[in-house]
């Protein structure tokens, strides 16, 4: 069976892994990136097109229905291709979509190219995590994976801060920048550097050795073993090639299970995925500086109070990161989830007993309750990334068994996005019936994410891959 997770490694194989990691998790920057760039275009893009604020918020979330169908296709793609492969189609497909994008003539336009970054970041989402598993050694997983959180968290941040730059220097969104052409093109424009970046970088590193043994490859496989992850490489292929068992390629009918149409370990990732995306987190990173606008900041004090947030989201996945291989992935969920009720439940509290001013009434929030709500925020935000950010990305790469990895993780990270985008497109709605009750949903989902946890998530720390498809009880089916 798998060999023993604390096997020591050479330290150069750790340092290639980082490296490596690293290089793959630039995906997550782009992530990060692409979903944040359009906040500092918003207000640019209603007057450049002439369009309703429905309509711009169609054009803003049609990138996340993009994100779904690049997440479900990536999946089978890395099966067939590679993962290598599909990191370089969505580079270069973020750098269509960047200078797409910037040279847009009507919103029709703009959504298309929006809609294909999005097929990128989706393809994004899924390889980073499932190639960073498939090279990592056991004991180093989760804080590698961790790593793709961090890239996404300050790939947001440096989009925010890039935003924030472009419109300072040109004096706003829809005006024209000093070096020619409208500040909002540039903001657009500025996701082809990194994603040409990110293509270079995948040009320079290895196929996973997982995907080579499913191609028969297994001498380049253990090339890539001894330099990685060390050990015994000869038995590492044959525990891959084992796990791999099947001849025919992974299709998503392999997903299929006794009940419920999936096997309870695809539901798992599928509820994991939905509950991350459904206590709200991405209502802070996509309307945050609306959102504190609304209840009575200035414009600029809501501008500092996104950044600190998203700097707050950067701190807080280093703790995820420092603590995620030592006292395991199911602790630092129930802890997030018991961090984000309590939060949650505060803002829920504040926004629901808020006194209203104007017309049509506004909940406004005074002296007390604006700090109170401003620190429930960054505790909710704090929870949310020592936790559930980081930690439900390393559990989707990780707790799959070899063979239905890819698709597998496709479908989590498709549903994954789709909660993204319900959540999105329904919270003007709901927080025009009231924030304390759009909160007061996010807490109630909150509580359930963390009974899920508690009743259905196994522990996958320091266990091997090869090892997890006894965690899935959807096994004894025909193979
Ligand atoms: C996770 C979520 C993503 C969110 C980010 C914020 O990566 O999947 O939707 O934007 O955390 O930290």
């Amino acid at each position: 069976m798998a060999t023993p997770a604390n096997t020591a490694q050479p330290a150069h194989g750790h340092t290639a892994a980082i490296l490596v990691a690293s290089a793959a998790a630039l995906g997550g920057f782009m992530f990060g990136y692409d979903t944040a760039v359009i906040n500092g275009t918003v207000g640019a893009l209603g007057s450049e097109f002439r369009i309703s604020s429905v309509a711009l918020g169609f054009v803003v979330s049609s990138a996340l229905l993009g994100c779904a169908v690049g997440a479900w296709f990536a999946g089978p793609l890395a099966d067939k291709f590679g993962r290598v492969r599909v990191m370089l189609i969505a580079a270069a497909l973020f750098v269509v979509s960047a200078i797409g994008s910037a040279l847009a003539f009507s919103a029709i336009d703009l959504t298309v190219w929006r809609v294909l970054g999005g097929l990128a970041v989706g393809a994004a989402s899924v390889i980073a995590p499932a190639y960073i598993a498939e090279i990592a050694p056991a004991e180093l997983r989760g804080r590698l994976g961790s790593l793709q959180q961090l890239a996404i968290v300050i790939g947001i941040f440096v989009a925010l801060l890039v935003d924030y730059l472009i419109a300072a220097a040109s004096g706003g969104a829809a005006e024209p920048a000093p070096w020619g052409g409208t500040a909002w093109r540039w903001m657009f424009a500025s996701a082809a550097i990194p994603a040409a970046l990110w293509g270079f970088i995948a040009l320079q590193i290895p196929e996973s050795p997982r995907y080579l043994v499913a191609r028969h490859e297994e001498n380049k496989a253990r090339q890539v073993l001894r330099r990685f992850v060390g050990g015994d490489v000869d038995l590492r292929v044959r525990e891959i090639a084992r796990s791999l068992r099947s001849e025919r390629p992974v299709r998503l009918s392999d997903l299929r299970g006794p009940r419920l149409g999936l096997r309870p370990i695809v539901w798992v990732g599928i509820l994991l995925s939905v509950f991350q995306q459904f206590v709200g987190i991405n209502v802070i990173f996509y309307y945050s500086s609306t959102l504190w606008q609304a209840v009575g900041f200035t414009e600029k004090d809501s501008l500092v109070i996104t950044v600190i947030t998203s700097v707050t989201n950067i701190v807080t996945t280093l703790v995820a990161i420092a603590l995620v291989d030592r006292i395991g992935r199911k602790p630092l969920l129930l802890a997030g989830a018991a961090g984000m009720v309590i939060s949650l439940g505060v803002l829920a509290y504040v926004f629901a007993t808020a006194p209203l001013q104007g017309n049509p009434p506004e909940p406004v929030l005074g002296d007390v309750q604006g700090p109170i709500a401003l620190i429930a925020a960054n505790v909710f935000v704090f929870a949310f990334g020592a936790s559930w950010g980081p930690v439900v990305w390393v559990l989707l790469g990780e707790m799959f068994s070899n063979r239905i990895r890819a698709s597998a993780l496709a479908v989590a990270a498709a549903a994954q996005w789709i909660a993204n985008w319900l959540v999105s497109t329904t919270f003007p709605e709901l927080a025009d019936i009231g924030l304390g009750v759009a909160y007061g949903l996010y807490t109630a989902f909150s509580a359930l994410a963390f009974v899920f946890v508690l009743k259905a998530v196994p522990e996958t720390k320091g266990r091997e891959l090869e090892d997890m498809e006894n965690l899935t009880t959807g096994r004894g089916r025909s193979e």
